[in-house]
């Protein structure tokens, strides 16, 4: 679906997730969401906020979990997803503390596997991810499946790619600061979602839009294993649309 702009884009998408919360709330169920970080879903959040506060959005029977955080981070940090999500989102609404799930980019490396084991398991037990609200890196990552990421891959710990690393350097202050791994949800973590958005805005996603929807389906491209979910939509302002 290609909108105007983000903002419209933005507004339509965080409209969506309303509904399906509202709808779950009048059958008294929870409300399982996979949240993502990154400029392209402020949006999204910032609207979320406002109908918190103006139209009765309620979060109480939502669960959240986030897709990745950097490793090794501490969640004080301004750099750490543990505080993007909270500054956008978490402290503006009603959601239940015990209900957020962000991987902990301060757990010891010995104990990651069963850290991420643990992770999956959670998702399961809340009932699975109706939602999975996405971003696009310019390799091709979603979360932060880097290319080579399996199909079949649950929540691990990564090495990032290099183009990644050259894009956050900004929010780090130079490449030497930006974390080399990350702990992120799987492909197949992603794929088990009930609904998939992805979210891409300007010209410098055009490339990786173009090659995730036209081209062949994988690893190389891990967001091109979209393609075969049957529930997934990719949202996108003109310029990102723009080599389609
Ligand atoms: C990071 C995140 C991804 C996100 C990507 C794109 O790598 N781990 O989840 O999709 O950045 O970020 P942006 O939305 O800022 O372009």
């Amino acid at each position: 679906v290609i909108f105007e702009n983000s903002a419209q884009a933005s507004k339509n998408v965080a409209q969506e997730i309303a509904e399906l919360i509202r709808s779950k709330q009048a059958n008294n169920e929870s409300c399982v969401l996979g949240l993502a970080t990154g400029s392209s879903p402020i949006k999204v959040y910032e609207e979320l906020v406002r109908m918190h506060k103006e139209e009765d959005l309620s979060f109480s029977n939502v669960i959240t979990f986030n897709l990745d955080e950097y490793y090794p981070m501490t969640k004080e940090s301004r750099q750490s997803y543990h505080y993007f999500m909270h500054q956008h989102l978490f402290n503006h609404i009603d959601i239940k503390p015990e209900n957020v799930n962000i991987p902990d980019g301060t757990i010891a490396l010995e104990q990651l596997n069963q850290y991420c084991i643990d992770y999956e398991m959670k998702i399961k037990q809340a009932g699975g991810l109706d939602f999975q609200l996405l971003g696009i890196g310019r390799t091709g990552h979603v979360g932060f499946n880097e290319p080579g990421s399996h199909i079949n891959s649950g929540t691990r710990i990564i090495t990032l790619d290099h183009i990644t690393r050259v894009d956050a350097s900004s929010d780090f202050n130079g490449i030497d600061n930006v974390p080399k791994r990350a702990i992120t949800m799987g492909v197949s973590t992603i794929m088990r979602s009930k609904r998939i958005v992805l979210m891409a805005w300007g010209q410098n996603k055009a490339d990786i839009i173009k090659r995730t929807i036209q081209g062949d389906v994988s690893s190389e491209v891990p967001a091109t294993f979209l393609q075969n979910h049957p529930n997934a939509t990719f949202v996108l302002d003109q310029s990102a649309a723009s080599e389609l």
